[in-house]
């Protein structure tokens, strides 16, 4: 039987220094143990079932394709429910899983995605009127308030009114409770995580949490309301699940309702406002991928339909290009095995946890050769399969949220760039003269720095 290299266990506060700068400096961790251990390498915490972490596109087809029965995922992320509660999808195995996975699949996928572009571009157009010439913006402001509001809208069809509003400026401030690395340990640590009221950072947390919850349950009190009246229109996200019922005609209760909502809430826009500030860096530090970008765009005829933006194929490859230098999640959830596995010769025992490095495998120089550079045209020249190139994981966990997440990037880089022409000015990778910008750690994300600025330089007519 081969055997798994395994990153030696320590005691004590070594290993406390060492948890700490995985979780403060994931992707380092992932390049040295990939660089020393190859495909494989074994992880063991504190009291843990071992954690194997690979990256190997062979292994992570099997894992893609065995059959979910083989995993557990719902306890890899139990740590979550203080953000998502303990219904959520996040957090579901088995055929609860699949039910719900089967309800919310829909709405983001086909016809009824396309019928979100005309909102997307709407959105957009809102919040970027709102930029002035010569006045440096902070990116991810600008990306989150317009994901927010997308995902807003399709999950509350709403994307104005005083409970929107307010919602959404909760969410926004609730979030920045984790907008540095430093301030991301509140989630891998419990007991940092301690109530001193108001000033502590944990405390305001739990005080902008209960606020939202009031604000659902009262949104959720008052459809209830109109579906006694049989007056409730199947519009959005929130109507559809308040419609659903289980083989025993039972629907959701009020908690569950909650915790789906406000699992889509963070889901849905967190990581696209990465992924969109990403895009944006790429494509002012380097000017030829800006030319080639705009080239295509202006031969996009948007009066035609916004479905033709998916035609754009440098577009596409900037795009895949964006997620794969630094993917918002470096790895996937990881899955605890509930029977014995062979993977690649390797046995593995049930109550082992498996995790795949995203990032390792879209460092791979065999796959893609120059993995440090940002070369969107590796995307032209070759398929990658759904196993070499995972942005959205895969298997019966892959992301629900994928197909809306790719037409927001494009329709809002589509609409941004039409309208402006932009130019970085954060202190740090602000021109081809310094080193590219790197990722920190934004909770449980990869993401550009909270300081990351640009500005507009004219705009276009
Ligand atoms: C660029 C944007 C996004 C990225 C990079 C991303 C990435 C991921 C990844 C890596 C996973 C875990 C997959 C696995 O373990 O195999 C995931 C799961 C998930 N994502 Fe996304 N995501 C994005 C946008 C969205 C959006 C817009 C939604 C909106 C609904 C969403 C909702 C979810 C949900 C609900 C799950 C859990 C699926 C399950 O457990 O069955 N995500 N995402």
């Amino acid at each position: 039987m081969k055997q798994i290299p395994t990153v030696k266990s320590t005691s004590g506060w070594l290993r406390t220094i060492r948890q700490i700068n995985a979780i403060l400096r994931p992707l380092e961790f992932m390049e040295q143990r990939s660089r020393k251990h190859g495909d494989f390498y074994q992880v063991t915490f504190k009291k843990s079932p071992p954690t194997v972490i690979t990256s190997n596109p062979q292994a992570i087809e099997d894992i893609f394709t065995a059959s979910p029965d083989k995993f557990e995922v719902g306890r890899g992320n139990k740590g979550l429910n203080f953000l998502v509660g303990d219904n959520s999808l996040l957090l579901l195995d088995g055929k609860e899983h699949k039910n719900r996975r089967r309800l919310l699949m829909p709405p983001f996928h086909g016809e009824s995605l396309q019928k979100c572009s005309e909102q997307i571009v709407e959105i957009t157009n809102k919040v970027s009127n709102r930029l002035e010439t010569g006045k440096p913006f902070k990116v991810r402001s600008l990306t989150q308030e317009i994901t927010l509001r997308v995902i807003l809208s399709v999950v509350f069809g709403i994307d104005s009114g005083a409970r929107s509003e307010r919602l959404r400026e909760l969410l926004t401030t609730l979030l920045e409770t984790f907008n540095t690395p430093l301030n991301s340990s509140l989630i891998f640590f419990p007991f940092l995580q301690q109530d001193w009221g108001k000033f502590s950072p944990w405390g305001r947390f739990l005080l902008l949490k209960q606020e939202i919850k009031t604000l659902i349950y009262a949104e959720i009190a008052e459809r209830r309301e109109l579906l006694a009246a049989n007056q409730l229109e199947n519009k959005d996200i929130f109507s559809l699940l308040l419609l659903a019922k289980d083989e025993n005609g039972a629907g959701m209760t009020d908690e569950e309702l909650h915790d789906e909502l406000i699992t889509l809430l963070f889901a849905g826009h967190e990581t696209t406002a990465s992924a969109l500030a990403w895009l944006f860096y790429w494509v002012h530090y380097l000017p030829e991928v800006q030319d080639k970008l705009r080239f295509e765009l202006n031969s996009w005829d948007q009066s035609s339909n916004y479905q033709s933006i998916n035609n754009l194929t440098y577009l596409n490859a900037v795009i895949s290009e964006t997620l794969r230098i630094y993917p918002i999640a470096a790895g996937t959830f990881a899955r605890l095995l509930t029977q014995p596995m062979s993977i690649m010769g390797y046995d593995f025992e049930p109550d082992t946890w498996l995790m795949i490095s995203i990032y390792s495998l879209h460092h791979r120089e065999d796959l893609y050769p120059n993995s440090k550079q940002f070369e969107p045209q590796r995307f032209l020249q070759k398929t990658y399969s759904s196993y070499e190139y995972i942005p959205f994981g895969g298997g019966n966990r892959r992301c629900i949220g994928s197909a809306l997440a790719l037409l927001e990037m494009k329709l809002v880089t589509a609409t941004i760039l039409s309208r402006f022409q932009l130019r970085l000015i954060s202190d740090r990778g602000a021109s081809r003269r310094h080193r590219p910008m790197l990722p920190v750690r934004r909770g449980l994300t990869i993401a550009p720095p909270a300081s990351f600025k640009m500005m507009i330089e004219s705009k276009i007519d």
